[in-house]
């Protein structure tokens, strides 16, 4: 079977750099067309840095990295440096990129890519605020028949992690999310309910601290640095790996388990904006818009993982 063509859209963020890493080592099954970056974990800036750096660390200056929208729609852009550190990713000291960023802005590059790629050819991997997702759909509307899904990490049907609400993601940019989870592109939600079973456990980062590779040991700094925040928060035995499941799913959906329900957005109250409302029980009759990922094989997930990183 040919491999399956993506964008991904992210802020790294150590957890993206794994979704990343974990992209690049399965070119079998995913054939990544490009990475594009958005604001959010840290500012823009930052995160088209990130990216370049994650593709040199794993040998792919090849790899098209693009700049796109440094705020969201409507709000004030809101980071999380408390999470990621001031670098967005603090844990180990990457070199300055010297791949160069591409000119072509992330939204141009979504669209242009879409339209120019036979119908249903293209999925969506937006694992950061969905704002260059959103404005593609705007700019060009026809793009939104053309898309052959988006597979992405955000919302949460239980309480969010930025407020009781709200799932960072989402959070940040809820009017984007609202356009694009009522596009009627056919959605897979990883929100916080499958991630926070994918956590970042001493016993899973061991084994691959085990492996011993300049990418290997790049990623225990990492992924380190990232549990801190989490496992003191919740009192958890390690972070949840959150963006990573995206690029998982796509490789074993066999792992994840869910259901098709129906998911609005919150935008008005300021209460409750960003919430991710799921009607898992179908109460409000009004037909489903994503299917929403509730389960995962945490074990088959981390050993799916580390066999990969191993590639790299
Ligand atoms: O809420 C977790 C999500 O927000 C992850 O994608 C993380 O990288 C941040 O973007
Ligand atoms: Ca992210």
């Amino acid at each position: 079977m040919s491999p399956r063509p993506i964008i991904l859209d992210c802020d790294p963020g150590q957890d993206d750099a794994m979704a990343i890493l974990l992209a690049l080592a399965s070119g079998e099954e995913i054939d990544l067309l490009g990475i594009t970056t958005v604001a959010g974990n840290v500012p823009l800036e930052l995160t088209q840095t990130n990216a370049r750096k994650i593709c040199e660390l794993a040998g792919r200056t090849d790899m098209p990295v693009f700049a796109g929208c440094s705020r969201p729609i409507l709000r004030k852009l809101v980071t999380a440096e408390y999470v990621h550190g001031k670098t967005g990713l603090d844990g180990t000291d990457l070199p300055a990129p010297t791949m160069p960023l591409q000119e072509t802005h992330s939204v141009d590059f979504i669209v242009d890519t879409v339209m120019a790629r036979p119908e249903g050819a293209v999925t969506l991997c937006p694992i950061g605020p969905l704002t260059n997702v959103a404005l593609a759909m705007v700019k060009r509307p026809e793009i939104i028949p053309r898309l052959q899904e988006i597979v992405l990490m955000g919302g949460a049907m239980a309480e969010g992690n930025t407020t009781p609400a709200a799932e960072f993601n989402i959070y940040v940019d809820p009017h984007a999310a609202r356009v694009v989870f009522e596009s009627g592109v056919p959605i897979t939600m990883l929100g916080l309910d499958v991630t926070h079973q994918a956590l970042v456990t001493e016993e899973r980062l061991a084994a691959i601290r085990d492996l011993d590779t300049p990418v290997t040991n790049a990623v225990v700094g990492l992924l380190d640095f990232f549990n801190r925040y989490d496992r003191e928060r919740y009192a958890i035995p390690g972070a949840p790996l959150h963006d990573p499941c995206v690029i998982a799913y796509l490789l074993k959906p066999e792992l994840f388990d869910g259901r098709d329900c129906h998911v609005a957005v919150e935008t008005e109250s300021e209460l409750t904006m960003g919430a991710t409302l799921v009607d898992w029980w179908g109460l409000h009759g009004k037909g489903t818009t994503a299917r929403v990922i509730n389960a995962v094989d945490a074990d088959g997930f981390f050993s799916l993982l580390t066999e990969r990183l191993a590639r790299l």
